[in-house]
């Protein structure tokens, strides 16, 4: 019997299974062979019981704030490096390995009532995300917010803006929507980035292909602005969390800032910094009527999917389609 060197060996493997070059990392603890080899000082509980997806500017940030409120539910610790979004499923940390990841969170005091979660908005939008997050936490529940398409795409687009993103600084929001195949490769690359995202059936039926729609929560983010303790609850329900937490109580509308904010003692607030729910000029209505036509067919394909999930439809969906008919 011959062998090859380590190392040439993996080089013929790879040559033989070219598709097993990307790693697909599973649970350590669901496949006795990993159980084994596993290192018994480590745990496999430092893993999220359930995914904040995204998309980006939907209302993310105010939605873990609001969960870190709740005594059962532990993010992550901020990653230096991704502006406080670990990032893992989307992007290339995922080659650093399920260590780097589980490195991430604490161990819960209690394994079966503590729920670890992590937000990375844009882990709605990855193409790898979903098939990445169902081999290491299938069971994982799911959640996403959804905005008009279009006002996500606009609040993003003023969001590059105050990052100083040389492409949002030089062309103007309805540049870069209706930008042509003969545009500058910044302007498509940014056109990209803003308009994709908002596709949402398209995003959702390729999570659904790895999760069972009932591991999946939709929020309207219009209510998770202006009601945001009724949204909490049914996230509560949705997450079988075992103590309820008040958030009627908890929350307060901070009429300075606009918005909805933690109460804190003594009557102060805790809000989120200047870079959430930002000034800017509303959308002018020739973007507004661009968009609405763009985003036509994906918002069709949305009430499609909303429709067979049983779940109803957010009032811009409706007024969308009212446009459409
Ligand atoms: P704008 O800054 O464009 O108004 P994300 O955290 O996903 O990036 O989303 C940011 C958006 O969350 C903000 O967009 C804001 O409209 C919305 N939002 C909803 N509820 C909020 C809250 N209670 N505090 C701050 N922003 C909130």
């Amino acid at each position: 019997l011959q062998t090859l060197p380590p190392a040439q060996l993996a080089h013929k493997y790879f040559e033989l299974f070219p598709d097993q070059k990307d790693p697909l990392w599973q649970n350590p603890c669901d496949d006795k062979r990993h159980r084994d080899i596993w290192p018994k000082e480590k745990t496999c509980d430092r893993l999220p019981r359930f995914l904040v997806i995204g998309p980006q500017k939907t209302g993310t940030t105010a939605l873990y704030l609001f969960l870190v409120m709740h005594p059962s539910i532990l993010s992550n610790s901020p990653s230096p490096k991704t502006f406080e979004e670990v990032q893992f499923f989307n992007r290339n940390n995922y080659h650093r390995g399920i260590d780097w990841y589980m490195d991430f969170f604490p161990v819960p005091s209690n394994a079966t009532t503590d729920l670890l979660f992590e937000k990375s908005a844009s882990y709605f939008h990855s193409e790898e995300a979903p098939k990445r997050a169902a081999s290491l936490v299938p069971k994982a529940k799911l959640i996403t917010i959804l905005i008009d398409p279009s006002d996500r795409a606009y609040s993003w687009y003023q969001h590059q803006r105050s990052h100083e993103d040389p492409a949002a600084l030089r062309f103007s929001f309805y540049e870069v929507i209706s930008a042509g195949p003969r545009a500058p490769p910044e302007l498509r690359a940014l056109q990209k980035r803003c308009l994709v995202p908002g596709w949402y059936a398209s995003h959702i039926e390729r999570w659904l292909l790895y999760f069972p729609p009932l591991q999946l929560l939709i929020i309207d983010g219009q209510q998770l602005r202006t009601d945001p303790a009724t949204v909490m609850d049914d996230v509560q329900k949705f997450l079988g969390v075992s103590r309820h937490y008040n958030y009627s109580e908890a929350l307060t509308f901070d009429s300075h800032k606009g918005l909805w904010c933690q109460l804190l003692e003594e009557g102060k607030t805790k809000c989120l910094g200047k870079s959430k729910g930002r000034k800017y000029p509303p959308m002018g209505p020739d973007s507004r009527a661009f968009l609405s036509s763009y985003y036509r067919d994906h918002n069709v394909e949305l009430a499609k999917l909303l429709h067979r999930l049983g779940q109803p439809l957010p009032a811009w969906l409706r007024q969308e389609l009212q446009k459409a008919r």
